[in-house]
């Protein structure tokens, strides 16, 4: 095993953690899996805890798609040619694995592959009927792409409204979003959150799906960070849009996503455009076009096709892995995880890390973000926490992960600061936007937790934490 620390206090350390987290036990089938399946991360001695970034493919997962290509044929889809059809039958089946997963009725969703969780909020925020008396309301809390729907939404009139996260836990503001949840009348509203924040790893309640539903709202629901280690029903949240990357569910292939949407939804999308493969009929000198019904008028041009067999049986792995069993064991990690990070003190009592986000694991994922102070209660640069991890083989994640608003609130970065930083600038840099925000962290340190994670690994970790440990900031 490729950990830094004595096999001794590594070996007690997980007796102990066994005591307290009885549950682990039943995810022991993993540490074979990680053994057989993701040797190359011991054999290589990594301590990957980026699995927010990116999931890690096991090697039967890439062995049995490359024994696919290798076997068969396959043309273009969408001809009636038989390599295109054999290649149709499998996009097709992907998408009914992709249904059976998530427990969605075909009748009521519908599958549009993208080329990532971007790709399917651009084209919800692009296509949404956006118009003056309208309104798009978003968390905080959510990654860039959610945001940048606000830019569609306002150039054509719509109302933009932030709903709040209140720190330090950083979960929403419920009496607020309620009051949010009222506003607009009859013209289009949009509500998109996340079902679990990659900056703080909170998981935000799903049951605001039904609430807003009731007031009039379409949900979109940024499922990116969520789905990987959680169970998400669509017979029981019925969200009408739902995005998501398939890398992060099952590490392999990169370069699909998905738009899961209820068809119903689909149908009050207006897209700017049309392209190769979106259409039924369009003619030039007609200057008409109709769109196919269904999923295929989102899919522009060629599909990554050769992938979509790799998507199917990814999230099959992880059906025989079983996603229960990898929920439980990313809870218990990320529980002791935090329990040993927050127990770190300096000798003068004051605590080495600040966590941002919950700090037990209720209602909240295996994404744990924070910065490390000094023993002088100046924090340490994110920046230099990545370079010491790296030294460690220690894959983590540092900045603000795409998620500006989770950051500028966990960071105490206020809204006059911004204001009064971005009215000189007509384009910002990362370091004169540091420079701006003066002595307060542009960013956090942020590990997460997947389906290989083993108690070594966060062990090792909270070990790299512990070299931290009497250092003023200036000597770290
Ligand atoms: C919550 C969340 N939403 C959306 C995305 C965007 O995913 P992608 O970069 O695959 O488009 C991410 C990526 O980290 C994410 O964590």
């Amino acid at each position: 095993m490729a950990t830094h620390t004595a096999p001794d206090s590594l070996a007690s350390a997980e007796e102990d953690f066994c005591r307290r987290y009885p549950e682990y036990e039943t995810t022991r089938a993993l540490d074979q899996l990680r053994a057989a399946d993701y040797a190359r991360l011991d054999r290589e001695g990594h301590i990957y805890l980026d699995y927010t970034g990116g999931g890690l493919y096991a090697e039967t997962q890439v062995r049995a798609h490359q024994a696919l290509l290798l076997s068969r044929t396959f043309g273009n889809p969408h001809s009636s040619n038989p390599t295109s059809l054999a290649m149709t039958e499998a996009v097709e089946g992907a998408r009914r694995t992709i249904l059976e997963f998530f427990n969605a009725a075909p009748q009521e969703y519908a599958v549009v592959f993208t080329a990532n969780a971007s790709g399917a909020l651009k084209l919800v925020g692009e296509a949404y009927p956006f118009q003056p008396g309208g309104n798009y309301l978003l968390t905080f809390d959510n990654h860039n792409s959610v945001n940048g729907i606000r830019e569609f939404a306002r150039a054509k009139g719509a109302t933009v409204t932030y709903a709040p996260v209140l720190p330090p836990d950083l979960r929403l503001d419920a009496a607020k979003l309620t009051a949010l949840l009222k506003l607009g009348g009859r013209e289009p509203k949009l509500f998109a959150y996340p079902a679990q924040s990659n900056f703080s790893g909170v998981q935000h309640e799903l049951g605001w799906v039904a609430r807003a539903q009731a007031q009039g709202w379409d949900v979109l629901l940024d499922a990116a960070a969520f789905a990987p280690t959680n169970r998400l029903d669509l017979a029981a949240v019925r969200p009408d849009f739902v995005s998501l990357s398939f890398y992060k569910l099952c590490g392999y292939p990169t370069g699909v996503g998905a738009l899961i949407a209820k068809r119903s939804a689909l149908a009050k999308l207006r897209r700017p455009w049309f392209a190769g493969g979106t259409i039924e009929v369009a003619s030039v000198q007609g200057d008409k076009f109709y769109f196919h019904e269904g999923p295929e008028a989102f899919e522009d041009g060629t599909l990554n096709y050769l992938s979509l067999p790799a998507v199917a049986m990814g999230l099959r792995h992880l059906q025989q892995v079983g996603l229960d069993r990898i929920h439980t064991r990313v809870q218990c990690l990320t529980g002791w995880l935090l329990e040993a990070l927050t127990a770190l003190r300096h000798a003068t009592g004051a605590p080495l890390v600040r966590v941002y986000g919950p700090t037990t694991t209720v209602a909240r994922g295996g994404t744990v973000t924070f910065n490390v102070y000094g023993a002088d209660g100046h924090f340490v640069d994110h920046r230099l926490v990545e370079q010491r991890a790296n030294a460690r083989q220690i894959s983590l994640r540092t900045g603000c992960f795409c998620n500006p608003g989770g950051g500028e609130l966990a960071l105490g970065i206020s809204a006059e600061e911004l204001t009064s930083c971005f009215i000189t600038h007509s384009r910002m840099t990362i370091d004169e936007f540091r420079r701006c925000i003066d002595d307060k962290s542009t960013g956090a340190v942020r590990v997460s937790l997947g389906l290989a994670s083993t108690f070594a690994d966060v062990y090792t970790f909270v070990d790299f934490a512990r070299s931290f440990l009497n250092k003023r900031a200036a000597e770290v």
